[in-house]
């Protein structure tokens, strides 16, 4: 369904270069270095199509991709911290605020939380914004590789409880993992009912 149909679109650094709304979207937001671009990369079936690295901060402009005909990926820069200076941080911290809480055309957010380290209270922030737009956003659990079944029981209990306070959140968290696979088929069926 998912594999080949994609293209990057462009690179947006402020509101006035999003492309016209002509299409459904979908975003990827998270923290910096949770997997935003490698998740991208997974869904769509195509390595390097997003930018992905160890250096958080690595993605620095809300990146476009399409999805078959009628859907756009969103590629957000990460939030929490970022190996950039303050003011570009700020800069691009602006922007994604701006970007969540007026796309019109955004039908889901995915905001993505590392297995490892559950909610955080820079999540919990993008989540009342979420919240206070009426933005629809789901969890997705990433690195689901680098924990253990036990781990994971207690990272999704401390999600779960996260969600509950918030309105916007669309309760099924999804587990996944970009370097084997998991979960991304689930998330694919996702994204293609929204359509
Ligand atoms: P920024 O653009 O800096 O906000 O980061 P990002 O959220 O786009 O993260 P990115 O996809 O660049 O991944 C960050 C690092 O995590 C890279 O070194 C990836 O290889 C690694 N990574 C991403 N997903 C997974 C995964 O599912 N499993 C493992 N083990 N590593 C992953
Ligand atoms: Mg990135």
């Amino acid at each position: 369904l998912f594999a080949g149909q994609s293209e990057f679109v462009k690179g947006v650094v402020a509101m006035s270069g999003l492309p016209a709304p002509d299409r459904l979207e979908v975003c990827f937001a998270g923290r910096s270095n949770v997997g935003k671009s490698s998740l991208i990369n997974a869904l769509t079936g195509t390595k390097g199509l997003a930018r992905a690295s160890n250096t958080p901060g690595r993605t620095q402009e809300i990146n476009y991709f399409t999805q078959g005909p009628s859907l756009y990926l969103v590629d957000l820069p990460g939030y929490g911290y970022a190996n950039a200076p303050v003011k570009v941080v700020e800069k691009w911290q602006k922007l994604l605020k701006q970007y969540l809480g007026g796309r019109q055309t955004l039908r889901r957010a995915f905001v993505l939380i590392d297995s490892r380290h559950g909610v955080k209270a820079v999540d919990d922030e993008i989540m009342k914004l979420l919240d206070s737009s009426a933005v629809t956003f789901q969890c997705v659990l990433t690195k689901a590789d680098k924990v253990k079944a036990k781990e994971r029981e207690k990272v999704l209990d401390q999600v779960r409880k996260a969600l509950a306070k918030h309105p916007a959140a669309f309760p099924e968290i999804v587990l996944t993992s970009s370097e084997q696979g998991d979960g991304i088929p689930t998330l694919r069926s996702i994204i293609a009912h929204l359509e």
